[in-house]
């Protein structure tokens, strides 16, 4: 009798338990929404919804996993009960990282290879709950990345983050599943890592005594004049790899040496060869102050990197390698000593033997580098994995020499540089990747042959913040192009950028709902400019959202609507404005400036090719009549040519009389962009070959040079040009970059 009663108790306690937990979900009209980014490898859906409105977990789950599901399902009502509704599987048959989630009507169920599948499966059921306001779609997911390295880095050199805003960035990248967190806490502008032997890191070399002031390439420099500084404990810094190790992510340190010192430089001279004091820099760009090679610098290091193994787990260490400009150690005696009496070739073999003897000792304490790709000059430490970021020739040697790459391309991956061509855009450091060029990179470089493909372990999106001042520009500039990395890095399951615009703008909306300031230039007109020698100029629109688009000619007052598929001719000089509406959402409004002459009636053709990087929308960018931009190079006006000369044909389709042509270069040697040495002009009618006009000696104070040449033919007789403006050369030792290939930037070329 007694046990009766006790089974109808129970039984009653049960359903109450139940009806509590499977609530009929109320039946609407609306849809599941399946809009994940990354998108998963296959999924099977349904539009029914599961009635489920919290987690229920059996007492018995492991403590750890309770707290994992509770850093992860931040969206959940997370209980533990008997009757749970709830399944984690460990199956070792699948592939790393890989999981499969099933949710039914009543129950979720998640199978997983490791640690890390079992995170990503967290991380799409959270995803699932907030794209569907709460509920949870019935569905199966079966899921796994294409790569294993997922980053995103930040500079917290340049400008200070908090703890409360780099757990932040955790959070935002990792539920993007992106699984590693590059950290680059020391440079020229500042240490940011308590180091508890050296005080002085965080007395001085953590400060600086104020900072530069809008754009590197405004002339002359100004400075804020207000300190500026900032340190993580080592405690602060436990708790943020707690924090991240709870979300999926490993926080790999970056400790950047030999160049990029200034700041310990401060702190310690002796570490330099000059032994003299610096200051904390100020501003931007490369400098000279870098570590001398000596027992003393090395075994200062041993014990920095000694403090930051203990601290942090991952078994990788970055320890930068880049911009290390080799002077001091050219006018050193010590350091040419040492390079002969180690029998090494230059100053180059120097950085290597210098990065080899750091990594002999990290990898002796079972720790493996990472350096930037000019760890590769002069010979590349054994076991170093490479991150390909001036290009992806560094990327494919390592691979080529079976080292492990990490491809971070400044064509691609470089989340400082400017997302659209808009001017309301906050200040950047320059040139130009919106997401649409993100979402269609290839990680693997074309060049690279099958067999050596699978050194490329991932990718990664670098976010350096000299431009960026608070937590709030990071997210402006990171997050939209970060979930669009992700979707690349886990294999673009998405299949076309059309399909995957709606799916960010989802998500777009949800941040921005959150209060995140996320950057939303999905609205954003872009123009296509054709030039028909015929005809002239004509602009096809278009926006990432499929939209519709108003335009609006200069001298007009009212923004008229463009036919579909319909083209605007621009004949009149000044401002045309355009914008694009969607769901009943309009863009920021985009203009162009127009100013209309002889060369938009020509055919253009170029000896040498522009840098794939800056080629602008193509060789008639610069005969368009379309003006770029007037205070920074990039976008599809202004061509780059890197150590080549703009060397160009203008074909005309009669004889003509010319008068004079206007150039319009830019100049920012600190970026290692320099004006002409020179310009000719040529009349090549008819199989002539006479110079008609030029200009040497080109100087400019400010950073856009305004260049004219007269020209002298007689009256009419032109109907084709040669112009051939002369690359700088190679830039002078001693300046930013100096050795390398000068660039060399021109916008439009107007014809008189
Ligand atoms: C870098 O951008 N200097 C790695």
């Amino acid at each position: 009798m007694k046990a009766k009663i006790m089974f109808v108790f129970l039984m009653l306690i049960l359903l109450s338990c139940n009806s509590d937990s499977t609530k009929e979900t109320k039946s609407t009209k609306e849809t599941a929404n399946f809009n994940l980014i990354p998108a998963v490898n296959t999924i099977t859906k349904s539009n029914e919804f599961a009635a489920i409105d919290r987690i229920l977990v059996a007492p018995s789950l492991d403590a750890r996993l309770q707290n994992l599901l509770k850093a992860n399902l931040t969206k959940f009502k997370i209980e533990t009960q008997k009757e749970n509704n709830f399944t984690l599987k460990e199956n070792k048959q699948l592939p790393t990282e890989a999981y499969q989630l099933n949710i039914t009507t009543k129950a979720i169920e998640i199978a997983y290879s490791n640690p890390k599948g079992l995170m990503n499966g967290l991380k799409t059921l959270n995803q699932l709950q907030w794209l569907n306001n709460g509920r949870l779609p019935q569905c199966t997911i079966k899921d796994k990345p294409l790569f294993k390295y997922r980053g995103m880095h930040l500079d917290v050199s340049r400008h200070f983050f908090s703890v409360a805003e780099i757990k932040q960035y955790i959070d935002l990248i990792s539920a993007y599943k992106i699984n590693y967190f590059h950290w680059h806490l020391t440079d020229d502008q500042g240490w940011r890592i308590e180091i508890k032997k050296y005080p002085k890191i965080q007395e001085i070399a953590a400060k600086r005594k104020e900072t530069l002031v809008g754009h590197y390439n405004d002339q002359p420099h100004q400075f804020d004049g207000k300190p500026y500084g900032g340190y993580y404990t080592q405690a602060a810094i436990k708790d943020i790899i707690k924090y991240a190790s709870t979300k999926g992510v490993e926080i790999i340190p970056e400790i950047d040496i030999p160049g990029h010192t200034a700041a310990l430089i401060s702190a310690y001279p002796e570490l330099s060869c000059h032994k003299k004091q610096v200051d904390v820099a100020t501003k931007w760009g490369v400098f000279f102050d870098v570590l001398c090679p000596t027992d003393y610098t090395f075994s200062f290091l041993e014990d920095v990197f000694d403090e930051v193994m203990d601290l942090f787990p991952s078994k990788y260490i970055h320890i930068g390698g880049d911009e290390c400009p080799k002077d001091q150690w050219k006018n050193s005696e010590f350091c040419q000593q040492l390079i002969a009496k180690k029998g090494l070739k230059n100053e180059l073999g120097l950085q290597s033997y210098f990065i080899k003897r750091m990594e002999s000792y990290l990898n002796k304490k079972g720790k493996q580098i990472i350096g930037w790709d000019e760890i590769l000059e002069g010979g590349l430490a054994p076991n170093a994995t490479v991150m390909s970021w001036r290009g992806t020739e560094g990327g494919i040697e390592a691979a080529n020499h079976h080292h492990e790459v990490v491809m971070t391309p400044t064509s691609h991956c470089y989340f400082d540089y400017y997302q659209s061509e808009n001017p309301q855009e906050p200040l950047a450091i320059g040139s130009f990747i919106p997401f649409e060029k993100v979402y269609n990179w290839n990680p693997i470089p074309k060049e690279l042959d099958a067999a050596n493909q699978k050194y490329i372990i991932g990718g990664q999106g670098n976010v350096w913040t000299e431009y960026m001042h608070t937590f709030s520009d990071v997210e402006y500039m990171f997050i939209t192009r970060m979930m669009t990395l992700s979707e690349v890095l886990w294999g673009k399951k998405s299949n076309s950028l059309e399909k995957f615009v709606p799916v960010l703008f989802n998500h777009i909306n949800h941040h921005t709902q959150q209060g995140v300031n996320v950057s939303n230039h999905l609205l954003e007109v872009s123009y296509l400019p054709e030039v028909n020698p015929k005809t002239g100029v004509s602009l096809q629109l278009n926006s990432p959202l499929s939209a519709n688009y108003h335009f609006k000619n200069p001298e007009e007052k009212a923004f008229q609507a463009l036919a579909k598929n319909g083209k605007i001719k621009l004949d009149k000089s000044g401002n045309y404005e355009f914008k694009a509406t969607a769901n009943s959402v309009t863009g920021r409004t985009a203009s162009i400036r127009f100013s209309p002459h002889i060369a938009n009636f020509s055919k253009i053709s170029l000896k040498h090719p522009p840098s794939e990087k800056y080629k602008g929308n193509g060789p008639t960018s610069v005969i368009n009549g379309i003006i770029g931009f007037e205070d920074r190079y990039g976008g599809s006006e202004w061509l780059g040519f890197e150590g080549t000369d703009f060397d160009a044909t203008l074909q005309f389709p009669k004889k003509q009389k010319l008068s004079k042509i206007d150039f319009k270069f830019f100049k920012g040697e600190g970026q290692w962009i320099y004006l002409p040495k020179e310009i000719k002009i040529f009349d090549v009618s008819d199989g002539k070959n006479v110079e008609i006009g030029s200009s040497t000696n080109i100087q400019s104070k400010d950073k856009i040079a305004r260049i004219t040449v007269q020209l002298t033919s007689a009256p009419p007789t032109i109907d084709a040009l040669r112009i051939v403006v002369k690359n700088y050369g190679k830039i002078p030792e001693g300046k930013q970059g100096g050795g390398n290939r000068a660039w060399l930037f021109l916008d439009e070329i107007i014809v008189q």
